[in-house]
């Protein structure tokens, strides 16, 4: 990670901390860009309830003395704050480099406004030169891998990583995806794939660091 990129991240990451107002259930991202907005949740002193998305991120905010709630005993999530490895002008994501996007999503889902911060190296015309992630239960790997085959996926499985729910990653290389909505419901409906890392109509606004400024992007 360059310095820019790390610079860009964190001005994406502190902007969007300006959302978040005391009392607030706040979901808390996975990812290096995600960790500035935990760190700065923590030094502004804000009283929320954080709602981690992934094992990483609870053991860092824990860490820094922000209180946590397991997502079965909130109400409600009144906005995540997330990082993405793509994403496009109409909010399309690619997310799960860090393999946490099964919980990301389910998060993403339950929150009133999904936060997106990220660098400007993320913001692509299409998706697809990340190569798409796919979480899936181990007993069903080799069907799911004939079935991204069958949609003209080149596969490859994350070697030795096992996500926090114990299933494997697959990172799915489609080319450049032309239609993101259409692929994600193709793979929605394949029996043992958890999740995968298309993230359609979730995200409610991207905050991306580019140089010294902040570009926003809303649906
Ligand atoms: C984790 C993710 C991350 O948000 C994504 O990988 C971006 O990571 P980073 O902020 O380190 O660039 O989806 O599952």
């Amino acid at each position: 990670m360059t310095a820019q990129q790390n610079h860009e991240k964190q001005a994406a990451a502190l902007e969007a901390v300006n959302l978040v107002k005391d009392g607030q259930v706040v979901g808390l991202g996975t990812g290096s860009t995600a960790e500035f907005a935990i760190r700065e949740i923590a030094e502004r002193g804000l009283r929320i309830t954080g709602v981690p998305t992934s094992e990483r991120s609870a053991k860092l905010a824990a860490s820094l003395g922000i209180p946590l709630a397991d997502i079965n005993a909130v109400e409600t999530i009144h906005l995540t704050i997330d990082g993405a490895d793509e994403f496009t002008e109409e909010l399309y994501l690619l997310k799960g480099g860090g393999g946490a996007f099964l919980r990301e999503k389910i998060v993403a889902e339950r929150s009133r406004q999904e936060i997106i911060i990220a660098d400007s190296g993320k913001l692509v015309k299409q998706l697809g030169a990340f190569r798409l992630p796919i979480e899936v239960v181990p007993f069903a790997q080799r069907f799911v891998w004939q079935r991204l085959e069958m949609l003209g996926a080149v596969c490859r499985l994350r070697e030795g990583f096992t996500t926090d729910e114990g299933n494997h990653v697959i990172d799915a290389d489609f080319g450049l995806i032309t239609e993101p909505a259409a692929l994600a419901a193709e793979l929605n409906g394949i029996t043992g794939l958890v999740a995968h890392g298309l993230f359609i109509g979730l995200a409610s606004m991207v905050i991306m660091g580019k140089g010294n400024e902040i570009v926003r992007f809303t649906r």
